[in-house]
């Protein structure tokens, strides 16, 4: 929901504009939104290429025809709003060019698609320049790598922008089986009897993906997996899933719900985490040839509030894993049954979030054939992401330039979220070789949940 006192960018600046992330998310979704009537205010790229608008213009429209689809008209109106200033983030030219471009527009929102390092300089740039008087800034992910980097760039950006004009991303809380996750359980009635410590064993959140680092190994050397994903989006979907139900729907009494979530949580006791490495990853562009950076992570958590003492939080994610799949599964506990001859399965809530949206609900009936057995039947509710659904990125952009910080990470979730994984991450714990396709090093057996881990399938399509 949108804060009232906000009101609508008028000008997108975003820095990054001839780097990956622009070329690979950004094009398409400001195409998206344009398309949807969502954008209709000057885009201004920048970026030190050395590029003139024209080529600028080229690479937008060869990255909407890779990713998504070149959609002409809405592509048109796109390239009459696109700008292009050219210059080094380290030059005060750059910023005055800049300023020259915003003209008289009064609230420009800046996009800081670029490398963390960065960020310092071009938000000092901003203070100096008188443009940030009604501005926000959108920051990429990672934000700081442990918490004591985190807390520095915090320090940097407040000093220049309120907390309320700070939209820290995770794209994962813009991708809408994510975020329709607290509609899910709150605008249902049939999950709370059981969504608590007395009915739920375990909860295990897996996001795999078959591939590797994709040539992203400076990027990732950089940072691991459970910075990469697991700090944030991870920690962002088991918080959706453990809050309470937050007593407004403004952004703050949301927030405050998930912070409250991260502050029931002790720092990971390095011993419920193990790392791995997929055999191969040494060799990639960009990594050191004896690379302990974890490709794969999985770990065990505890939330200590009244809702969930004693109930385990899985987490585990790696890159060359067997499929590409985020999935989270809820086991209940065993009924206290008086059917003790039959082979009982826990029952348990499926919720896949990628590659497709399913829900499925493990019930134990008898088997038709043999009816003194026990089989596992699982009520499905499933869909494909359809063509006019929004993607992530289009989500995040389109909240942040009308004022909505919903979906946007606050300060004190995000150095709570860096307070529980940095004593593991600064333990220097063991990096275990795995096997591309596999699910991990077999010493992740050493965290699995009772009943064990459960590995996605993916058939495609439920
Ligand atoms: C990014 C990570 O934030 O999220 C990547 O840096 C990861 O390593 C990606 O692959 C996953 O997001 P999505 O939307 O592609 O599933």
């Amino acid at each position: 929901m949108k804060d009232n006192h906000f009101t609508h960018s008028d000008t997108l600046v975003f820095f990054g504009a001839t780097g990956d992330l622009a070329y690979k998310k950004i094009f398409p979704a400001l195409q998206a939104m344009v398309k949807r009537g969502t954008l209709n205010v000057p885009v201004i790229g920048v970026a030190r290429q050395g590029w003139t608008l024209d080529q600028l213009c080229v690479r937008a429209k060869d990255s909407v025809e890779k990713h998504g689809g070149l959609d002409p008209a809405a592509f048109e109106k796109l390239r009459g709003l696109l700008r292009y200033v050219d210059g080094d983030y380290n030059d005060a030219a750059t910023f005055q060019k800049l300023c020259r471009e915003i003209g008289s527009a009064q609230r420009p929102a800046y996009y800081l698609a670029i490398p963390p390092a960065a960020f310092g300089t071009v938000v000092q740039h901003l203070s100096e320049s008188e443009e940030t008087r009604d501005a926000r800034v959108i920051i990429e992910k990672p934000f700081g790598r442990d918490l004591e980097s985190a807390r520095a760039l915090n320090g940097i950006l407040l000093q220049t922008f309120d907390e309320k004009r700070i939209f820290r991303i995770d794209h994962y809380l813009g991708k809408q089986p994510v975020h329709s996750m607290l509609f899910f359980r709150f605008g249902n009635s049939l999950l709370e009897p059981f969504w608590n410590r007395t009915h739920i064993e375990s909860v295990q959140i897996t996001m795999a993906e078959d591939f590797g680092v994709q040539g992203r190994g400076a990027f990732y050397e950089q940072v691991g997996a459970v910075r990469d994903v697991v700090q944030n989006h991870l920690f962002q979907v088991m918080a959706n899933l453990a809050m309470e139900p937050p007593i407004r729907t403004d952004s703050e009494s949301i927030r405050d719900e998930k912070v409250k979530v991260l502050k029931a949580i002790n720092p990971l006791d390095p011993k419920n985490l193990v790392r791995g490495q997929f055999k191969g990853y040494r060799a990639e562009p960009g990594v050191a040839p004896d690379s302990k950076v974890e490709t794969f992570a999985a770990l065990k958590l505890h939330i200590d509030s009244w809702r969930w003492r004693g109930v385990p939080f899985y987490i585990r994610a790696g890159k060359s894993l067997a499929v590409t799949c985020t999935e989270i599964l809820i086991r209940l506990r065993q009924p206290p049954t008086m059917y003790k001859h039959y082979h009982l399965e826990s029952n348990y809530v499926r919720l896949r979030i990628s590659p497709d949206v399913v829900l499925g609900f493990g019930l134990n009936v008898t088997s038709p054939v043999q009816e003194s057995q026990s089989i596992l039947s699982e009520l499905l509710a499933g869909r494909h992401p359809c063509a006019a659904e929004m993607d992530a990125y289009e989500r995040v952009l389109g909240d942040a330039m009308a004022g909505d910080a919903t979906l946007f990470a606050r300060e004190d979730y995000v150095e709570e979220a860096w307070r529980i994984v940095d004593p593991a991450l600064k333990a220097g714990t063991p990096v275990h070789e795995y096997e591309p396709k596999s699910w991990g090093p077999d010493e992740a057996e050493r965290v699995a949940p009772p009943g064990g881990w459960h590995n996605p399938v993916v058939t495609g399509g439920e």
